[in-house]
């Protein structure tokens, strides 16, 4: 793009990408969430243009382009839309935005549930934030990255994954209550132990559609048990017990699917308790119960990544491990033993080639800060 030949870029961002420690589909159903950002981020540079509403955008790997500030719409370009969603959604806050020059370059692998799109919507949101100093403050420029991910992009998604880009705190994980966004932040100590992800290279593109139909599946549920108790309105406020009570009233699916989020809510307050007592070994035993949940009756897995769960089990150098993020693949993330990550990763790697000819990637992560101006 031509802007790139002059380009002096007065702004620099990063924007993590987030894992989820345990605590699946609960976001949008109002419960816990327990995630960090981690080292791997989106990059992106700025500088104002001079002009009223000309912007130029160029993602490295990807074709620039070009739009007007008055004239924002839907691009069938997929990865467009997370920028003309943000910019629609701070349009509808300030008229304080003009034309600037961007570059985005990411080390986020995409489709790998590390929510490199939340990255990507949270990182341009904060630095137009700065560049135009638009006042946004921290939970605001959260809040717009996920209305632009409903409007622009098409999933309902909750507010985790934008949450951990922007809050997160170097080697902590956040303890989110989805409902009130009050937050605490667990410090995370896993020595001996390293969290290694593996990356199934699988994202089924069923992911959208089986995401919003999840969430629509809950409020069925919701609906359900409203009927004998009138005031719950989310899943948050349904206990084991009232959803017994509407057992004979659901599908077995519905009734997989509450349940489900019910115990998965109780297992986030076990995990913040373990890993304030650095009790590992209940750690590692709520991620299995976690992916079992995930697998069986939230129906958010597939083969890839059940397969790599079940190979890490009998293996006594791994505490645990489950599919982190949205689902239908994306990545698993292990707790292992530092003096055996090698062997491991090189045996998962053997398997899992063995049974579904891809080559796996593996890579440490380490929790870590949110989006930041450097
Ligand atoms: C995706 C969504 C999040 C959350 C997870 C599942 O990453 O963007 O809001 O629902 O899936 O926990």
């Amino acid at each position: 793009m031509q802007f790139l030949e002059n380009f002096v870029p007065e702004l620099t961002v990063s924007s993590p990408g987030r894992i989820n420690f345990i605590g699946e589909h609960t976001d949008y159903n109002m419960g816990y969430v327990l995630p960090t950002a981690i080292g791997n981020k989106i990059t992106f540079k700025f500088q104002k243009n001079g002009s009223k509403q000309q912007c130029n955008v160029y993602s490295v790997g990807y074709k620039g382009f070009s739009l007007d500030l008055k004239n924002i719409s839907k691009s069938a370009t997929e990865w467009e839309n997370y920028v003309l969603g943000v910019l629609h959604e701070i349009s509808q806050l300030t008229d304080k935005l003009r034309g600037f020059d961007c570059t985005i370059e990411s080390d986020l692998p995409l489709g790998s549930g590390l929510s490199s799109s939340a990255a990507m919507e949270c990182g341009l949101a904060y630095g137009l934030n700065e560049l135009f100093d638009l006042g946004l403050s921290k939970i605001t420029i959260v809040q717009v990255s996920q209305r632009a991910e409903h409007t622009y992009v098409g999933t309902q998604c909750g507010i985790m994954d934008q949450f951990a880009s922007v809050m997160s705190k170097e080697d902590h994980v956040i303890l989110l209550d989805c409902q009130s966004l009050t937050h605490r932040y667990i410090p995370i100590d896993l020595h001996p132990y390293k969290i290694i992800m593996l990356n199934t290279k699988v994202s089924h593109n069923l992911a959208t559609s089986e995401y919003n139909k999840r969430k629509q599946e809950c409020e069925e549920g919701v609906a359900i048990v409203k009927r004998k108790n009138n005031n719950i309105i989310t899943l948050r406020d349904v206990t084991q017990t009232m959803l017994e009570q509407s057992k004979s009233e659901m599908t077995e699916t519905i009734y997989n699917r509450c349940s489900f989020i019910i115990d998965e809510n109780q297992r986030v307050l076990k995990m913040a308790k373990a890993l304030e007592n650095k009790d590992l070994t209940i750690a590692g035993n709520l991620l299995y119960e976690a992916h079992h949940g995930i697998s069986v009756y939230y129906e958010v897995s597939c083969p890839e990544s059940d397969f790599l769960v079940a190979f890490t089990k009998d293996k006594p150098e791994v505490l645990g491990a489950r599919q982190t993020g949205g689902g239908f693949g994306g990545c698993t993330l292990n707790i292992v033993h530092q003096n055996d990550v090698e062997n491991f990763v090189q045996e998962a790697t053997v398997a899992y080639k063995a049974k579904f000819d891809i080559d796996l990637e593996a890579f440490e992560v380490l929790p870590s800060g949110g989006t930041k101006a450097s």
